[in-house]
């Protein structure tokens, strides 16, 4: 999500920082900083600020910062909006900080900071970090490798950290659990940072932390311990990849690396707001009043309105409140009636889609409430909500939208369990199975993402077709919809989405020998009226890919390719079943040699009707 670059050497800290920070611009962010620390003087000046990074770099024209040693940070805001304050690297006394990730107990930890007497200046779940390890040093850890150890010990969630002693102007130490953080060796030199790509032109000899692995690193050299302090040690890779691969994380496409991380970009969605003991979940204090909530209209476009059809089930199903569904674009030119009873949920990744944001005012204008899903912290979306609620997917560069997608299924989850336990209508007991089975997504997600041999295969043998068909009843259908647009979008094939009891009454005519047919078929309800549609499609030759619940072993019999996927609660299935058909996409536009991270007449953010 945040780009994280540290150096210590004998060379200028400020342009090497501000260089590495600009081969990350490509993610997108929304602030950056730079701490620089003057070894002879003893101290660090800090300057950062919202937008992009030329405007940190005019600012740093203006108030420069010398030393050799040093970090940098480009922010992607989850906890906090954009703004200087919120920016890193934070400071708490004589320590500078910088952080990816999500400190999951950062609420308590605050608290406990208060009321020890901590000054907090921003919003952020980092800053408790500065405090924790000046706090730790003043308690009396010998160093700032201990003070960081010891304050690690008291952090749950992802991080990587960068971490600096105006006081030990020798050292930076950096941790790693669940955050990407490489370490550079150079000759009097040595780097941190979160992508190899900061600082490829630097160096190409690289250690790859692991998980529970923290770093203390000096101008001579990198001392590896666990987060107990046991040594370790790592062969130093040399990097043979270009700057473009490495951007890509050594992905071919950013869709292929997006489509990879979204194991993390769940995980980060769900970090915080799953209370397993209470078996609930926490918006992040958002307490909508469900006595008043009459009905619930999601708005949405294009991916973001699959999600919401998904949502209309989870939240019909676990809330037991009538829900509707409208495309944004649709929606305010239908004078909908609306009134105080209603809750409108705008789902969007960008938080900038004009039909959306227009939908919104018209829903405002009619005095319903709105409740806002995105991925992009004050966005314009979440700005014009009454409530936003924060999918952790980071930010998203392939055109095709594929973590987005998955983390507002998760976002929707989330809100759906809330609701359901405040309407009473979700027992504890299956509000506990729902959110066991939403922790164990990411895990599920991960072997499905990484068997992409098979569908590559798959992608290879019907890559030439003209179009493809994808079927799927209930909550498949909106992932049936999803796999057409998804194919549509970057191989240019023409693709229909059909709620398979519909097929009889037309589609049906499209089928011959020619014709791919994707059936979504995983353990159900619907499972065997499903199996009597791909009977039917096979009985006119079609050619069906099933995408079905491993270990179902009758499936094969009726199809003529059969893709698993792990079992997972019946309300979660569309975070799993969608991932396939993700990577059959891809893999059939790689055939093709279609632009896929920018295709044709697309773009990321659509903000004109
Ligand atoms: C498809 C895709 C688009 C967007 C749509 C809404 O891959 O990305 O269909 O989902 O333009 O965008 P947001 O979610 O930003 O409002």
């Amino acid at each position: 999500m945040c780009g994280i670059i540290g150096y210590i050497g004998t060379r200028q800290a400020t342009p090497i920082l501000i260089n590495g920070l600009r081969k990350l611009e490509y993610r997108g962010y929304d602030s950056a900083g730079v701490s620089v620390l003057d070894t002879g003087a003893g101290a660090s000046r800090v300057v950062r600020c919202r937008g992009k990074l030329a405007a940190l770099e005019d600012k740093l024209t203006r108030e420069p910062a010398a030393g050799t040693v040093g970090m940098g940070h480009t922010r992607w805001a989850t906890h906090g909006r954009p703004s200087e304050e919120n920016s890193h690297p934070h400071k708490s006394g004589p320590i500078s900080v910088i952080h990816n990730g999500i400190i999951e107990n950062h609420l308590t930890l605050r608290a406990e900071l208060v009321a020890a007497g901590a000054k907090f200046s921003s919003e952020t779940d980092t800053e408790i970090f500065a405090h924790l390890v000046e706090h730790a040093l003043i308690a009396g850890a010998p160093d700032l490798t201990t003070a960081v150890r010891r304050s690690i010990a008291k952090v749950r969630g992802s991080f990587a950290f960068v971490v600096m002693s105006d006081k030990e102007p020798n050292t930076i130490v950096a941790a790693k659990n669940s955050s990407p953080l490489v370490v550079g060796l150079g000759d009097g030199e040595n780097y941190v940072a979160s992508d190899v790509t900061a600082i490829l032109n630097e160096t190409r000899k690289v250690i790859f932390l692991e998980e529970g692995e923290m770093v203390t690193v000096t101008r001579t050299g990198v001392a590896i311990t666990d987060f107990e302090g046991n040594p370790r040690t790592h062969e130093p890779k040399t990097i043979t990849w270009s700057a473009v691969q490495a951007e890509k994380g050594g992905f071919k496409h950013y869709m292929l690396k997006e489509i990879h991380e979204q194991p993390r970009a769940v995980a980060d969605t769900l970090v915080g707001r799953v209370n397993l003991e209470a078996d609930d979940v926490s918006l992040d204090g958002i307490e909508l009043d469900v006595s008043k909530i009459k009905r619930i209209i999601f708005i949405a476009c294009g991916t973001s309105y699959h999600a919401s059809m998904v949502g209309e089930f989870l939240v019909e199903s676990m809330a037991r409140i009538p829900t509707e569904v409208d495309l944004a674009s649709e929606f305010r030119y239908r004078d909908p009636i609306l009134g105080p009873g209603d809750l409108v949920v705008a789902v969007s990744q960008s938080g900038e889609t004009l039909d959306t944001m227009e939908a919104i005012r018209e829903a405002k204008r009619k005095g319903a409430q709105v409740f806002a899903i995105s991925n992009v912290v004050e966005s314009s979306i979440p700005r014009l909500a009454d409530y936003a609620f924060y999918t952790h997917a980071g930010p998203e560069i392939g055109v095709a939208s594929t973590k987005a997608f998955t983390t507002q299924l998760v976002a929707i989850s989330l809100f759906a369990i809330h609701l359901g336990r405040r309407t009473g209508t979700l027992s504890k007991e299956r509000a506990r199975e729902l959110l066991a089975e939403l922790v164990a997504l990411p895990n599920k997600m991960r072997d499905i993402v990484e068997s992409g041999a098979q569908i590559q295969a798959i992608a290879r043998r019907y890559g030439a077709a003209n179009g493809f068909l994808f079927l799927g009843r209930g909550s498949q259908y909106p992932i049936a919809l999803e796999g057409a647009l998804k194919l549509k979008e970057i191989s240019y094939i023409h693709a229909e989405g059909y709620a398979a009891g519909e097929m009889k009454h037309g589609p049906i005519a499209l089928i011959d020998e020619h014709l791919p047919v994707v059936v979504l078929v995983p353990r159900g309800p619907s499972y065997e009226k499903t199996v009597s549609n791909l009977a039917e499609v096979r009985a006119r030759q079609g050619k069906v890919i099933a995408i079905a619940s491993r270990g179902d072993n009758e499936i094969g019999g009726h199809s003529d390719d059969v893709i698993v996927v792990p079992d997972t609660a019946l309300e979660l299935q569309p975070i799993l079943t969608v991932l396939p058909l993700q990577m059959l996409s891809y893999y059939v536009a790689d055939f093709k040699g279609t632009d896929i991270d920018q295709p044709r007449n697309l773009a990321k953010s659509v903000t004109v009707e």
